[in-house]
């Protein structure tokens, strides 16, 4: 076992579980996506812990999502948007095949529009995508060994340039 061929990073909406999907069909390998790991094994929404526990008890579920996810599993693995915020995390992706998929804030908000299913996003999301993408950046930067914009692409031409990168 050596763990993911390729981790997907980069801010909710990006396309990370779209763009791993196709990704995972070209290479002939499974997919796994971490949010989807916790809404099963917590047995609720993500906005539900988020609304019920709070954002650093997710974060803590986060962690071990990850954590098993990278030593599980061989294929395409995409982690939550904030993933990267925890250092424990950033330090266990080292190494790994990380590709960070980038937007801009415009791209965003078109995106996610109200964002309404996303509780980082519940109000004012234009201001709130700046702060975050602000925070996060150099953080993804920080892990990935390629970056792949995604502003104006397709989920094809995206794909296309990750398997170029990696
Ligand atoms: C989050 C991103 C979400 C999810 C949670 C928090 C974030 O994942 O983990 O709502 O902090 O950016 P996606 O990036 O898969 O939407």
């Amino acid at each position: 076992m050596t763990g993911p061929l390729v981790v997907l990073v980069g801010p909710m909406g990006v396309g990370k579980s779209t763009v791993g999907l196709l990704l995972a069909e070209h290479l002939g390998v499974g997919f796994r996506d971490t949010d989807e790991d916790i809404v099963a094994a917590e047995g609720r929404s993500i906005a539900e812990i988020f609304v019920d526990e709070g954002e650093a008890a997710f974060r803590a579920v986060e962690k071990r999502a990850v954590r098993t996810a990278l030593a599980e599993h061989d294929g395409v693995l995409a982690l939550g948007g904030g993933a990267v915020l925890d250092a424990d995390t950033r330090a266990l992706l080292a190494g790994a095949r990380v590709v960070y998929l980038s937007m801009d804030v415009e791209e965003a908000v078109r995106r996610t529009g109200l964002g309404a299913a996303r509780p980082l996003l519940a109000v004012n999301p234009r201001k709130q995508w700046r702060e975050l993408m602000e925070a996060r950046r150099h953080l993804y930067e920080q892990i990935a060994v390629a970056v792949v914009p995604t502003d104006g692409r397709t989920p094809e031409e995206v794909t296309q340039e990750v398997l170029n990168a990696v």
